[in-house]
């Protein structure tokens, strides 16, 4: 069982994209253990991007996620990492396979809706970074308890 971190990116949000997004990623089969919607500081934005300084796209990177608000969630099921990695496509848009989401709502790399940890070790500092643990609410799926 593993655990991701997801980012529902400023452009999202202001597209109205939130629900598409969640949609995705409850269908897959993952379990939405811990969200929040908030506006991401400048402290925040440059720790959670804080390998990629140096690069050229780094401020507009900071600039970007500090631009409008976010949701950020925790996402929790076989292989999440991957899967949810899947579900978004490749980084840039023009390379991401057809029914990912940022092949369906996306067109450039500065404006790719979402974001999602790469490894179990980001993952880890990732949701540390976002939550506090008393913020996570992992829970078992009921069989037919909710129909009956
Ligand atoms: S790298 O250099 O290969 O590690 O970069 P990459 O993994 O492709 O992307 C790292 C994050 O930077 C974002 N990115 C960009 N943002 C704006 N403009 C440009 N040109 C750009 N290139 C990369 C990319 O979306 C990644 O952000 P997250 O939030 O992790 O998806």
């Amino acid at each position: 069982m593993e655990r991701t971190l997801v980012l529902i990116k400023p452009d999202a949000v202001q597209r109205g994209l939130i629900g598409e997004i969640i949609l995705r990623l409850e269908r897959r089969g993952l379990k939405l253990i811990a969200a929040k919607f908030l506006q991401v500081n400048q402290e925040l934005a440059e720790t959670h991007y804080a390998v990629h300084k140096g690069k050229p796209f780094y401020e507009g990177l900071v600039r970007y996620i500090t631009s409008s608000p976010v949701m950020a969630m925790v996402w929790e099921g076989p292989n999440a990492i991957a899967a949810v990695r899947q579900t978004m496509g490749a980084t840039r848009p023009t390379e991401a396979a057809p029914g990912t989401i940022r092949h369906d709502f996306a067109l450039e790399v500065g404006r790719n809706l979402t974001h999602a940890s790469d490894s179990p070790e980001t993952a880890a500092q990732e949701i540390a970074l976002w939550f506090k643990p008393e913020e996570l609410y992992p829970w078992d799926r009921a069989t037919d308890a909710w129909i009956m």
